[in-house]
């Protein structure tokens, strides 16, 4: 069994640049499982299915598979072989993941990948349900999270500093969105799991959380 440690919470928290660099420091592989599910929307979305066609969904699910391997460290994701990498950081195939993500043959697609790769590695894995469902026994679990506010704005300074043009109340609203679906799906929804260290980054500094973090990592 490797040394485990689970990161959840909800969209636009920072918990894949923040356990990106605390993987790095202290030795871990980093795995984002949020990733996977987006690796899954996209080949969704290629079939042209509609996210409420749950029946169409858990058909596409049964000749899809999804892997993992790092490139000089970096995550990639592969459906059915092809790197989807670059593809999966949009909106639109954000929203069609969180919206399939609902789905119990979704989850369970992945499930098997995400344990079998935090038995044979010491991981940092980040998610939803990764202290609550995934990994009930990790060696540490944090909860990180900010206000819809503040994370809002990080994500609209994000956007316009790679000019892209978006609207601050629009972003809020699709942040809103989002965590009520992630948090109110009847299966593994996001939820603090009881033994997990809160963190709340609204008022910290990137290099703050890290250091937080990385203080409950080693091992
Ligand atoms: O972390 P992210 O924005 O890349 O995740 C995209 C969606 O995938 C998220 O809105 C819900 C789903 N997801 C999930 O249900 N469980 C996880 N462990 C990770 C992500």
């Amino acid at each position: 069994m490797g040394y485990n440690v689970a990161i959840d919470g909800p969209a636009g928290a920072g918990k894949s640049t923040i356990a990106k660099q605390v993987a790095k420091e202290n030795g871990y592989i980093y795995v984002d499982t949020g990733a996977m599910y987006r690796g899954l929307a996209i080949h969704f979305l290629n079939l042209g299915i509609d996210p409420k066609d749950t029946e169409k969904i858990v058909e596409a699910c049964k000749d899809v598979e999804v892997t993992i391997g790092y490139e000089s460290g970096i995550q990639q994701i592969y459906v059915n072989g092809e790197n989807v990498t670059a593809k999966l950081r949009t909106e639109e195939v954000g929203n069609m993941a969180s919206m399939t993500s609902a789905i119990p043959e979704v989850r369970e697609k992945l499930l098997e990948l995400q344990r079998t790769l935090a038995r044979e590695k010491d991981v940092i894995m980040d998610g939803r349900d990764i202290g609550t469902h995934v990994l009930p026994d990790a060696d540490v679990k944090i909860y990180l999270t900010a206000s819809v506010e503040i994370r809002a704005k990080r994500r609209y300074k994000e956007l316009v500093e790679k000019g892209v043009q978006c609207d601050l109340k629009e972003i809020e609203k699709d942040i809103e969105e989002r965590d009520y679906r992630d948090m109110t799906r009847k299966i593994a929804p996001l939820k603090k799991a009881e033994d997990a260290i809160l963190v709340d980054s609204s008022d910290m500094t990137l290099k703050e959380v890290v250091n937080t973090i990385s203080r409950y990592c080693h091992r």
